[in-house]
């Protein structure tokens, strides 16, 4: 039999769609962003992509329905989780009528990947309710033979930037203690701050990525901007574990 190869991820996160067609968030067509970024890792092979929140600016259908439009240009099924600029139930109401796909678990060859919903009612910053946290617990204890990946909305460690941290993952303690007695669990991938970022803690790496429209200066006091461009973040899962992963950011001549 061939080998199967890795599990190729497209990671895209925080695509702040307006409802309005040329509707600019920070001077950005978050719209044409997203739909350059897409074009551009259409060029390499994807198997899965994982949207991991902030959809939508404004959580209105509009929103959710230019977003699905956009998405007809991937070119694998594609999971997504909420952000805290998103409005879950409207998100999933919308968008289960769309091919955008929404689930908790996903088993795919070696590898799971647990999608979680971190978002919080009318707040920035990030939870993982008992809820979450009992169904995290109860897939790891259930899955102890599979690679694991969690993603989510917010950033479980601090990125440095002290106006960011404050939306951190409030529970990010408890969080971190679930995934460590649980050595299956490879990875876990965010969205939220708006930049790259590859980390690790407790023997988890941690990464980030950037955001498919605007950019947040690193290691900024209060909100700035960065320069950086709009970009993804492509992923390889190894049956055996393991994990290769790069940043790509769309050429400047592409997205304006
Ligand atoms: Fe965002």
């Amino acid at each position: 039999m061939s080998d199967p190869g890795p599990l190729r991820i497209l990671h895209l996160t925080d695509a702040h769609i307006l409802p309005d067609a040329g509707a600019r968030f920070y001077g950005i067509d978050t719209a044409a962003s997203l739909r350059t970024v897409i074009q551009a890792a259409n060029r390499r092979r994807y198997d899965l992509v994982l949207f991991t929140g902030d959809l939508a600016q404004e959580p209105v259908a509009e929103s959710y329905r230019r977003l699905a439009g956009i998405c007809t240009e991937l070119q694998a099924p594609c999971y997504w989780l909420p952000g805290n600029h998103d409005d879950p139930v409207l998100a999933r109401s919308i968008l289960g009528a769309t091919p955008l796909l929404h689930a908790p678990v996903l088993h795919s060859g070696a590898w799971l990947i647990a999608c979680l919903d971190s978002t919080l009612p009318d707040s920035a910053g990030g939870s993982l309710s008992a809820r979450q946290l009992e169904l995290l617990n109860r897939t790891l204890n259930g899955n102890p033979e599979r690679h694991t990946l969690i993603a989510l909305h917010h950033h479980p460690i601090a990125c440095g930037s002290a106006w960011m941290d404050t939306m951190i993952l409030d529970n990010a303690e408890e969080f971190l203690r679930i995934l460590q007695r649980h050595p299956q669990v490879r990875l876990v991938l965010h969205g939220h701050t708006h930049q790259a970022a590859d980390a690790a803690t407790r023997g988890l790496r941690v990464l980030g990525t950037p955001s498919t429209c605007i950019q947040f200066k690193p290691a900024s006091t209060a909100f700035a901007l960065d320069t950086e461009r709009p970009g993804y973040r492509w992923l390889d899962l190894g049956r055996d574990g393991s994990v290769e992963t790069g940043i790509c950011r769309v050429a400047a001549s592409d997205s304006t």
